[in-house]
């Protein structure tokens, strides 16, 4: 059938036929937010290059958990800013250390929602790699033993998922096995597998102050220039133990999403990264685009390309629009 007998603006016709055709809908399940920790109290330090975005200390950061229990939103995913940096991210696996506090703490005071906690070397190494630096590279190996020590500890804290974002080979595996020789084997993994090398994490760095302080990722991250690779990536995590997939960034990897939907059947995460953020957020403030709108579109999209879990910045705001709606 073709036109003139078919017509498809007559399911465009006004919202409520639009409504009923809609294939993609967001809801405040769908969102992980990411909160950024740092030690101190009454510490509400705004990231200037992610405008809504804080740094938080533990009494701020249990207030703003509060806000997103109520908001429906299920979990958040913690990034901690240590006070003091070393050769070896001691502070990733220190008991005491920011994270760990901040997961007891939120485990005590907020109930009903889900603690997931970024599993990484780089805010806590000087150096700002996501390991330990041997001969000028992040050494894979050597590394393995500290990313599971750390997995083990944020645990141990209560943390109800683990989120390894370094993408050293054999990771998930080093913490899968850590967890289940300590008890923990109910605790899940949710693997930043195809990680990208991306030049979109930037206004990230300035929040976790985790610039590498020479070179760059990419011998560790994915090159952006593969899609196979990402699958790969993707079934060796699984291999390994990876409870649920993750695909970042997300705008600029739409394909890759869509690929990993199709391909595996684990709950896949998209990370609408800091950039994606930042640059919706500029653009509104100087009045270029509707940043409500553009967010809400955006959003749609991740899901659309087939992410069951969105991992944004925007999840409060968007949570907020959709209960306009
Ligand atoms: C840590 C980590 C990064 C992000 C999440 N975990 C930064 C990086 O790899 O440099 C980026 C998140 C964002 O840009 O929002 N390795």
């Amino acid at each position: 059938m073709f036109f003139p007998k078919y017509r498809p603006r007559r399911l465009r016709r006004d919202e409520i036929v639009r409504r009923m055709v809609r294939e993609t809908s967001l809801s405040a399940n769908d969102f992980m937010y990411p909160l950024f920790v740092v030690s101190g109290s009454t510490v509400r330090q705004p990231v200037a290059s992610m405008p809504g975005v804080f740094q938080l200390s533990i009494d701020e950061l249990v207030e703003e958990a509060t806000e997103v229990r109520d908001l429906g939103i299920p979990s958040i995913l913690l990034f901690g800013i240590p006070e003091a940096k070393d050769e070896i991210g001691s502070g990733a696996y220190a008991q005491d250390g920011i994270v760990q506090q901040a997961v007891r703490e939120l485990k005590d005071k907020v109930s009903d929602l889900l603690v997931v906690t970024d599993v990484c070397m780089c805010e806590y190494t000087s150096h700002g790699h996501c390991g330990v630096i041997k001969d000028g590279d992040v050494d894979n190996d050597a590394t393995l033993d500290l990313l599971a020590q750390t997995a083990l500890s944020h645990a141990e804290a209560g943390a109800d998922m683990v989120a390894p974002s370094d993408m050293m080979d054999g990771r998930v595996g080093a913490i899968r096995e850590r967890l289940d020789e300590n008890g923990l084997f109910h605790i899940p993994i949710m693997a930043y597998a195809a990680k990208y090398a991306s030049s979109f994490y930037g206004p990230f760095r300035d929040a976790a102050r985790s610039t590498p302080q020479f070179g760059d990722r990419r011998s560790y991250q994915m090159d952006p220039a593969n899609s196979k690779e990402a699958i790969r990536e993707i079934s060796l995590d699984i291999e390994e133990g990876a409870d649920i997939i993750m695909v970042k960034p997300a705008l600029a990897y739409l394909d890759v999403i869509r690929l990993a939907s199709e391909e595996f059947d684990a709950p896949l995460a998209a990370y609408n990264v800091s950039g994606e953020y930042s640059m919706i957020k500029a653009a509104a403030e100087k009045g270029w685009l509707d940043g409500q709108r553009v967010m809400m579109e955006v959003l749609t999209s991740i899901k659309r390309a087939g992410a069951d879990i969105i991992i944004t910045y925007f999840a409060k705001d968007a949570v907020r629009e959709l209960e306009k709606a």
